[in-house]
């Protein structure tokens, strides 16, 4: 008999499959590991099958396909039908590279819900430099053939210094392709985005323009078209709640069998996570040591522990505390509180010198500083 859950801890509501690390783009803020080369197992489908049957057992009823490019996967429909069949509520997050007219229609056949489809910008020249690949015409088209099978459909948008300015126009292309939901995701710096936080981080006052630019279009939609801008914390100085806490609503589950309580956390130091190929998802959630690390909050030190805000932001990012300050335990550095805060500030006040560089310059060919062996074709 599996033992009774503790009463504290409730069920994962959510699920995220990363099916697979593989992918077409090579985008330069990708969160994927950046040493993903030594993670290419892959869980195979009835592997899959289980986890699925597994954590909807538990509680869960959101399910988002994901990679890397989940459309590389061959059984995504095998695996689409039978979640749908579990009860799941389904959501593809995809590229679009791989998804004609008959794989949106059969994605359609076997249940899928939902579809999140991701443009880098409302032009092909950085649409297309920032993911290294061709892909803005046929972005468009798959917009066209998400809407024309009657997906609901979020078009979703990574902010940086390069697109910020369009920000506007960025919302008018969402609101041309009748995307019901528009994310514009201010880079978070982890993964690919971490190595290259230099080169795509804006001024304050970039992301306030932009701000105000969202504003104004929200007020012009009334509702219409719903824009969420995610708050780049850095600049706004203020700890995101990170997953809603550390595992409290989410799990994260590899392309190899790991379970993570977010898509960062593996490379995080002195974490064993549960493999879930030898782990069932119940023991994995309310019983591993990974997952009970940072959940709650007694693990809070320093400014978090009496902190009024604590029951809001959870404590903010464990994976941004161990990258900026090398401990994961530590306050989010983010914060006004946190002893390391000044370490994000100069960071802030090197993006601004280096855009003072680049615009005396006017060297705006090749701006970004890419990671030696960044490629992550499979
Ligand atoms: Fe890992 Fe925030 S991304 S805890």
């Amino acid at each position: 008999m599996p033992a009774a859950p503790r009463p504290t801890i409730k069920p994962p509501m959510w699920l995220l499959a990363e099916l697979t690390y593989r992918c077409p783009l090579h985008c330069v803020f990708c969160s994927n590991p950046v040493d993903y080369i030594r993670h290419q197992d892959e869980l195979d489908t009835s592997t899959w099958k289980r986890i699925l049957g597994e954590a909807r057992a538990l509680g869960a009823v959101q399910l988002g396909f994901s990679g890397g490019e989940p459309l590389l996967r061959e059984d995504l429909e095998e695996l689409v039908a039978h979640a749908r069949g579990l009860g799941f509520y389904t959501n593809l997050i995809t590229s679009g590279v791989g998804l004609g007219e008959r794989r949106a229609q059969a994605l359609k056949s076997a249940g899928l819900d939902h579809i999140q489809l991701s443009f880098q910008d409302s032009t092909r020249e950085l649409n297309d430099f920032i993911s290294s690949t061709r892909t803005f015409e046929l972005k468009s088209r798959v917009a066209a053939i998400i809407k024309a099978q009657g997906y609901p459909m979020v078009l979703n948008c990574v902010m940086h210094r390069f697109n910020l300015p369009h920000v506007g126009r960025i919302i008018d292309m969402a609101g041309r392709m009748g995307a019901d939901y528009l994310e514009l995701a201010n880079t978070q710096y982890y993964g690919w985005a971490w190595h290259n936080r230099a080169a795509l981080m804006p001024t304050v006052e970039e992301l306030r323009d932009a701000e105000a630019i969202v504003m104004a279009h929200r007020e012009r939609l009334d509702g219409r078209m719903k824009v969420l801008w995610v708050s780049p914390d850095y600049a706004d100085a203020k700890p995101k709640p990170c997953m809603a806490g550390w595992g409290s609503l989410f799990m994260v589950v590899a392309p190899d069998g790991k379970a993570l309580p977010c898509h960062s956390a593996r490379m995080l130091p002195d974490i064993d996570f549960p493999d879930l190929r030898g782990t069932p998802v119940r023991d994995a959630w309310y019983d591993s040591t990974a997952f009970n690390r940072y959940r709650g909050q007694g693990w809070m030190k320093d400014a978090c522990g009496d902190c009024d805000e604590r029951e809001k932001d959870f404590g903010g990012c464990r994976c941004q505390a161990y990258l900026v300050t090398g401990d994961a335990a530590a306050t989010d550095p983010v914060c006004p509180k946190s002893e390391h805060r000044g370490r994000i500030d100069a960071m802030l006040a090197e993006a601004q010198a280096e855009r003072s560089q680049q615009a005396l310059c006017s060297a705006p060919a090749q701006p970004l500083r890419f990671v030696p062996g960044a490629s992550r074709r499979a």
